[in-house]
């Protein structure tokens, strides 16, 4: 079968850019998928570092995903991990991973959207392993779909969660870095940032309100010796991705699928990062290694956005 044809199961480039998925389960329901077409592609483990020994770092948005992947990185090296999300159970598990691995770490559960809930976290944290050195504000959700299909509620809660979530794990991070004489608050951001899909108008401005959160707190807390930087993954194999498979593929269609798109889209390295890519992005951005990095957006998205 060649492309020639019309017929060949292709993946549409540009389907799925920076984590969107619009048009993903769209394309399934029409293209049938060989698992030997999919190149699964992997990067070596991090190195086996201690840049953070016991420093203090909270990550919001770690029962799954990138942030899970940066928590047991951060606890890997030394650091004491206080983290949150909705889901307890998961929460749990990653925390007990982390403490099995001879980790230290504690989840909290606390929803970003609740003013209260987020300062409870931070401070509670920063009372527990004493202070905050690393902040990754990481909890994100994505919404895809047409704006003037798009509810008000929709939107506010794609905003809420994104940006305004951001807002308010800064708010509260900050006084406990300023007593700690200084820190990194990293964000994830979102290629996102700078291009986007059909569908991802809430979320693609949600991303660029982090975007101008992070340069103006970065000019805000500069002078208190905090740097403010958002790691902005490309296309990750994560339960973002995950959430727009049809109920009709099986996990081995599944994972080929996302091979073969991750092969279609991603020009430069041709495939979808791994969250734990991500993850080894913020700890070296976080490291003093990159002691005169602030006020801007790491791109981190296998060359995506490199190609026309
Ligand atoms: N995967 C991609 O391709 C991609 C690309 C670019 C950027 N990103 C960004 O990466 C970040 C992490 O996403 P992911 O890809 O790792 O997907 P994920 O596995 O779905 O993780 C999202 C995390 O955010 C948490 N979260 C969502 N809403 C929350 C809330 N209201 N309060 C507290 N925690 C909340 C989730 O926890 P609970 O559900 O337990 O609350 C979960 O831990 C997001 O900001 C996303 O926009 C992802």
């Amino acid at each position: 079968m060649s492309d020639d044809d019309g017929t060949a199961p292709r993946i549409g480039r540009r389907l799925l850019l920076a984590g969107a998925t619009a048009g993903l389960t769209a394309e399934l329901a029409r293209t049938s998928l060989s698992p030997a077409s999919a190149s699964a592609g992997s990067a070596p483990p991090p190195a086996q570092l201690r840049r953070y020994e016991n420093k203090v770092v909270v990550i919001t948005g770690a029962t799954s995903g990138i942030g899970r992947a940066a928590a047991i990185a951060f606890a890997r090296e030394g650091a004491k991990v206080g983290f949150c999300g909705r889901r307890e159970s998961l929460g749990l598990q990653v925390e007990r991973e982390i403490r099995a691995a001879g980790g230290t770490a504690t989840y909290i559960r606390s929803d970003v959207r609740v003013p209260a809930q987020v300062q409870s976290f931070v401070d509670r944290v920063a009372q527990l392993y004493g202070g905050l050195h690393v902040a990754l504000n990481n909890a994100g959700v994505q919404l895809v779909k047409p704006l003037h299909e798009m509810t008000v509620a929709e939107w506010d809660d794609t905003a809420h969660t994104n940006t305004r979530g951001v807002f308010l794990a800064i708010k509260y991070e900050v006084p406990h870095m300023k007593r700690s004489g200084g820190g990194v608050i990293l964000v994830t951001g979102s290629a996102n940032e700078f291009a986007s899909r059909p569908g991802l108008g809430a979320y693609s401005a949600s991303k660029g309100g982090v975007t101008g959160l992070v340069r103006t707190a970065a000019l805000d807390y500069g002078p208190d010796r905090i740097r403010v930087a958002a790691v902005s993954p490309g296309t990750t194999d994560t339960g973002l991705v995950d959430a727009r498979r049809p109920p009709n593929v099986n996990d081995e269609q599944w994972a080929a699928l996302k091979a073969q798109y991750g092969a279609a889209n991603v020009d430069a390295l041709r495939r979808m990062a791994r969250p734990e890519e991500m993850a080894t992005a913020a700890l070296a951005l976080a490291s003093p290694d990159m002691s005169f990095l602030t006020g801007t957006s790491v791109l981190v998205d296998g060359g995506m956005l490199a190609g026309l």
